[in-house]
């Protein structure tokens, strides 16, 4: 077959784009670790002698660390005055740690995927999963990194609002579970915002749930505890609202766990589901967001979800349609979409 001139350059100036993004990613953690994007959103416009003195670091490496991120453009460079600089869009999503946009950590968990290549290759040929706990130890970080600053963003202001009388209960305090919780940047939130409400963290990563509880420690948040549990025999009852954040995809048995919740809920209970954003078919998905949630998907959540009992494996693009098929059939009489981001569906379930 002949190709296609036109269309050959297009698909190879697509992949020299992306072959630049693979590499600069170490940077970017180069720059996070080192306080150089940090810097240079508060102190530019600079050169390279200014930032290198002002992070402690040598010039020479600075130089060529601006330059390659000047060409990616997540800084700016000025000609006239050789000098860099941020703009505000670009300290949003690299320089400032509380955006609720800063993206960093995504390439934290990038770190693991291709340290753990081995093993994900091992299992497409067994068909078996990876455990979340026998990735590389940048995903745990990763992921909090990554989730935490859409959850300050949105969690308190936007997607408990959205949900049916639930701020109201928790401002007056009740009882809440937070399941696969991880390193519990969803739970210390809710925590900190609803003093008067008590919160369990349940994960069954014993090394996340080491992390969940010192991260509670430094945020000074008492109306909190941990255990590590899976999803469908984590202790307690009454629980008047229990959560999901990114994880009911990747469970083993999403069914099972939703059966354990509603069994465990109070009468005039809800569970809040956070999953990622997806549309109902593949090919409404083949989009940026969809094409990096089924990466991740295929090199972590799956994987994770079939080292489980029953290996649903749901995938991180599930859609509301198949997640409504899951938690209904676990017996959960109402379920409904309460609203959504660019990267996340927020699902209120009810018995
Ligand atoms: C993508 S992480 C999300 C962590 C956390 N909820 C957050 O948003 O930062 C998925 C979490 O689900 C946990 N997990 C997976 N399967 C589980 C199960 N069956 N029971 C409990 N936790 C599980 C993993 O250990 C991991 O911490």
């Amino acid at each position: 077959m002949e190709l296609n001139e036109e269309k050959l350059n297009a698909l190879l100036g697509q992949v020299v784009t992306e072959m630049g993004a693979a590499a600069n990613g170490p940077l970017i953690l180069i720059g996070d670790k080192l306080g150089l994007f940090e810097s240079l959103a508060a102190n530019g416009p600079m050169n390279s002698t200014e930032l290198a003195d002002e992070t402690n670091t040598s010039e020479r490496y600075v130089r060529e660390w601006l330059s390659a991120q000047a060409a990616s453009g997540y800084v700016t460079y000025d000609a006239k005055s050789n000098s860099f600089s941020m703009t505000p869009e670009q300290a949003a999503v690299f320089g400032n740690k509380n955006s609720p946009v800063f993206m960093t950590g995504a390439f934290y968990a990038i770190t693991s995927v291709y340290n753990d290549i081995p093993k994900i290759e091992n299992a497409f040929g067994t068909g078996e999963g990876v455990a979340w706990g026998d990735h590389n130890t940048c995903l745990f970080c990763g992921t909090e990194k990554f989730f935490s600053p859409s959850y300050e963003g949105n969690l308190i202001n936007n997607w408990i609002p959205a949900l049916d009388g639930v701020e109201e209960k928790l401002k007056k305090g009740i009882k809440v579970a937070d399941i696969g919780c991880g390193h519990a940047a969803s739970t210390i939130i809710m925590a900190k915002a609803y003093p008067n409400s008590t919160f369990v963290g349940f994960d069954y990563h014993d090394k996340s749930i080491e992390q969940a509880k010192a991260r509670a420690k430094e945020a000074k948040v008492n109306n909190i505890s941990f255990e590590v549990a899976t999803a469908k025999d984590f202790r307690g009852e009454g629980y008047d609202f229990i959560t999901f954040f990114d994880c009911l995809h990747d469970m083993g048995d999403p069914v099972g766990a939703c059966a354990h919740v509603k069994e465990v809920l109070s009468p005039g209970g809800s569970c809040m589901i956070v999953e990622p954003f997806a549309m109902d078919s593949l090919e409404d998905n083949l989009n940026p967001v969809g094409r990096a949630f089924y990466a991740f998907s295929t090199t972590i959540c799956t994987p994770c979800s079939l080292n489980q009992e029953v290996g649903l494996a749901l995938g991180a693009q599930a859609g509301e349609k198949r997640l409504r098929e899951v938690v209904t059939s676990a017996g959960f009489g109402s379920f409904k979409r309460a609203t959504e981001t660019p990267f996340n569906l927020i699902l209120e379930a009810k018995p």
